[in-house]
């Protein structure tokens, strides 16, 4: 089970697509199921509305325990779906506009993220930082105020790889010390 160290808010939007995925995966059955057991309310999240995120920790617990899969493989799965989901929901022109390939738009990340509080000005957003470039590979290093999300990222990195049809393998490891982070060596190839 993750847990967050602190307390932070999830906007909505968040828990609405943890929700779409489970509806669209598992059925509607299984979601009342998984939203029942984390203590969630039979209400529609509201995209634009802070929710505490114990809200999203435990509705991932839940659903690890509702379709008896690791923390990561739900995680990583959410991370795929989120590239499409918000590229249906509204942000299209946003993902457009951060890059027209692969590494341009991981190096766009925190500008994408700083554009996102435009519309959403709480945002607690991560930060990416990219180094040791080379023609097919780049080295991601990923700060976060919440904890155990590095398998969200591999899925959202993998997301990615599908949005721009390249095959990329993705190695991790964690940074430790006072500069604590996660790490993902990237190398990838054209699918096409
Ligand atoms: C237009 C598309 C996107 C939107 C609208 C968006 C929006 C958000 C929102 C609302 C959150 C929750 C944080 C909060 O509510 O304070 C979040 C978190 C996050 N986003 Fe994005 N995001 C987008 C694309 C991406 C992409 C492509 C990545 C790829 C790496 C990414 C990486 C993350 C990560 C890792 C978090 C977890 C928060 C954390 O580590 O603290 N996002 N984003």
């Amino acid at each position: 089970m993750i847990v967050s160290r602190y307390s932070f808010n999830m906007y909505g939007l968040v828990n609405k697509a943890v929700e779409g995925l489970i509806r669209s995966k598992f059925g509607d059955e299984t979601w009342g199921k998984i939203r029942a057991d984390a203590g969630v309310p039979d209400e529609p999240f509201m995209s634009m509305e802070s929710y505490d995120d114990s809200v999203t920790y435990n509705l991932v617990g839940s659903a690890c325990k509702v379709l008896n899969l690791p923390a990561e493989a739900v995680l990583e799965e959410f991370g795929k779906y989120w590239v499409l989901y918000t590229a249906e929901a509204g942000f299209g022109g946003l993902m457009q506009s951060a890059g027209g390939s692969f590494p341009l738009f991981i190096r766009n990340l925190d500008a994408l993220h700083t554009r996102v509080k435009l519309s959403f000005p709480n945002l607690q957003p991560p930060s990416f930082q990219v180094a040791d470039e080379g023609e097919r590979s780049l080295v991601l290093h990923y700060h976060s105020h919440r904890q155990g999300l590095a398998p969200f990222v591999i899925g959202l990195l993998k997301g990615l790889a599908s949005r721009f049809q390249v095959d990329a393998e993705i190695a991790y490891e964690r940074v430790d010390g006072v500069n604590a982070h996660d790490k993902f060596v990237i190398h990838w190839i054209p699918t096409t």
